[in-house]
C-alpha cells in the first residue's frame, strides 16, 4: 500500500509534494533582525531534505516582537532584503515549498537567547518594554507588560500586514500566523494572560477577537492563491486555561474567514508540566479535525516514521510537523521514505547516499535535476 505521508496535499494553488513539514524553529542568529549566512546554511540543508514544506522561523513583525535580540524580523527594507539573498541563493536547490511563520512576541519578549542562559534581559542587556493584552506577566520574576490600548492594537495589525506584503514580495509560498505558546495573539487568547475588562477579554469570542482581526487584515493583502494557516494552542495544560473548545470555536472562525490549515501546538501561557510523550499533542489536532473539517497540522515529539505515517493515515491529523526530529537528523524525510517504502526525490550530488543500502533502485529515488 502507498504511503499516505509521502502523499501530496493541496492548499489553494500549492501543492506540498508530502505531509512532513519542516516546523518553524528560532535560530537566535538574526542581527538588527536580519538574515545572514546562518540562515544561508540553515535554509540550506534543509531545502534537499525531502520534506514537503518548510516552516520559516517566527519572525517578528516589529522589533519589539521579538523573543530575543537575534530573531528574525521583517518590519523593514534591510531585512527584507538580507532574506531575499538567502532565499534567492537557497530555493533554486528547493524540492519544497517555503513558508514564514510571522508573529510577535508580546510579554514573553526581552529575553536572552538559549545558550545565553535565557532569562529576561536587563535594561544593559538591551531590555525593552513588553505589550500583552493586560498587565498579567507571564510568569514569578517576569517583567510586568504594558496592557495594549486600541492603538497599539491597530499598530500591530498594520506590523503583521506590512511583513506579510514583504513576505509575498520574497515569493514566499504560504504564511502562518504565530498565535501559540503564550506570544502576542496567544495571551489574548488564553484566560491565563487576557484579563481585559473590553470586547477583547472576557468571553471566548471576546478574547478571539484580535487574533481574528489580525488574521482577516492579513488575509486581505495575502494573495488569494497563496495559502494561510495559524499556529495555536489546544491547551494551556492548565485548569483555568484555553480548552479545546476554544480551539474549536477558533479553528470555526478561522476557516469562516480563509485560513486553509491549522497548526495545533499546545503550552506556553503560564509555567506548567506538560506530559511529553511522542506525539503528546496530536489529540488536540485530531479533536479540532474532527469537529471542524480543516486540514490541520500536528507536532510534538513525533520521531518515527511509523507513527508518523498512521497520523496521517487514521486521519489524525493532515500534515506532520517535526521539529527537533530535523535539528537531529536533516535527513529525517529520506530515512522516512526508505522505512516506509515511499518513493522520493534527491538532489543527484547525493544520489549516491540517497539509501541505507547504498544502491538506490530507481523506481525509489528520482534525481532532481541539477540547477
Ligand atoms: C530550537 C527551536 C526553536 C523553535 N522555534 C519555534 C518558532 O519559531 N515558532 C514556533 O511556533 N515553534 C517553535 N518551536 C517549536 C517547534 O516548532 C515544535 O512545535 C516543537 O519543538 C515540538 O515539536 P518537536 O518535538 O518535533 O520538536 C521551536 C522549537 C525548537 C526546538
Amino acid at each position: 500500500m502507498s504511503s499516505r505521508l509521502f502523499s501530496p496535499l493541496q492548499l489553494r494553488s500549492l501543492t506540498l509534494p508530502n505531509r512532513i513539514v519542516i516546523s518553524p524553529m528560532c535560530q537566535y542568529s538574526a542581527v538588527e533582525g536580519n538574515a545572514n549566512d546562518w540562515h544561508l546554511l540553515h535554509f540550506g540543508q534543509y531545502a534537499v531534505s525531502g520534506a514537503g514544506l518548510f516552516i520559516i522561523e517566527a519572525t517578528a513583525v516589529e522589533p519589539e516582537g521579538r523573543i530575543t535580540p537575534e530573531c528574525l524580523g521583517l518590519w523593514n527594507d534591510e531585512n527584507e532584503a538580507a532574506l531575499r539573498r538567502v532565499l534567492d541563493t537557497v530555493r533554486p536547490f528547493a524540492s519544497m515549498p517555503f513558508g514564514i511563520q510571522l508573529g510577535h512576541a508580546g510579554r514573553k519578549a526581552s529575553v536572552r537567547r538559549p545558550g545565553l542562559g535565557r532569562g529576561s534581559l536587563t535594561p544593559e542587556e538591551g531590555a525593552w518594554q513588553t505589550k500583552g493584552p493586560s498587565t498579567r506577566p507571564y510568569g514569578p520574576g517576569w517583567p510586568i507588560p504594558q496592557a495594549l490600548d486600541r492603538a497599539g492594537m491597530q499598530r500591530v495589525i498594520q506590523a503583521f500586514v506590512r511583513a506579510a506584503q514583504r513576505a509575498d514580495r520574497l515569493g514566499l509560498d504560504l504564511l502562518e500566523i504565530h498565535a501559540a505558546h503564550g506570544y502576542l495573539l496567544s495571551s489574548f487568547l488564553s484566560p491565563l494572560a487576557n484579563d481585559r475588562t473590553d470586547e477583547y477579554g472576557g468571553s471566548q469570542i471576546n478574547r478571539m477577537r484580535f487574533p481574528l482581526e489580525v488574521f482577516a487584515a492579513v488575509r486581505e493583502v495575502w494573495p488569494h492563491h497563496k495559502p494561510m494557516g495559524v499556529r495555536f494552542n489546544g491547551s494551556d495544560w492548565n485548569d483555568a486555561g484555553l480548552t479545546l473548545q476554544d480551539g474549536i470555536a477558533f479553528a470555526n472562525e478561522l476557516k469562516r474567514g480563509g485560513c486553509d490549515y491549522v497548526d495545533i501546538s499546545s503550552g506556553g501561557n503560564a509555567p506548567s508540566r506538560i506530559p511529553l510523550r511522542p506525539g503528546y499533542q496530536v489529540p488536540f489536532a485530531t479533536g479540532i479535525k474532527q469537529a471542524v473539517d480543516i486540514t490541520t497540522m500536528c507536532v510534538g515529539l513525533i520521531r518515527d516514521p511509523h507513527h508518523a505515517e498512521a497520523i496521517v493515515a487514521n486521519q489524525e491529523a493532515d500534515l506532520v510537523g517535526i521539529g527537533r526530529g530535523m535539528l537531529n537528523n536533516p535527513r529525517w524525510a529520506w530515512h522516512a521514505a526508505e522505512a516506509l517504502g515511499a518513493p522520493f526525490e534527491v538532489p543527484h550530488q547525493y544520489l549516491r547516499g540517497a539509501t541505507s543500502e547504498g544502491v538506490p533502485s530507481q523506481d525509489m529515488v528520482m534525481v532532481k535535476d541539477p540547477v
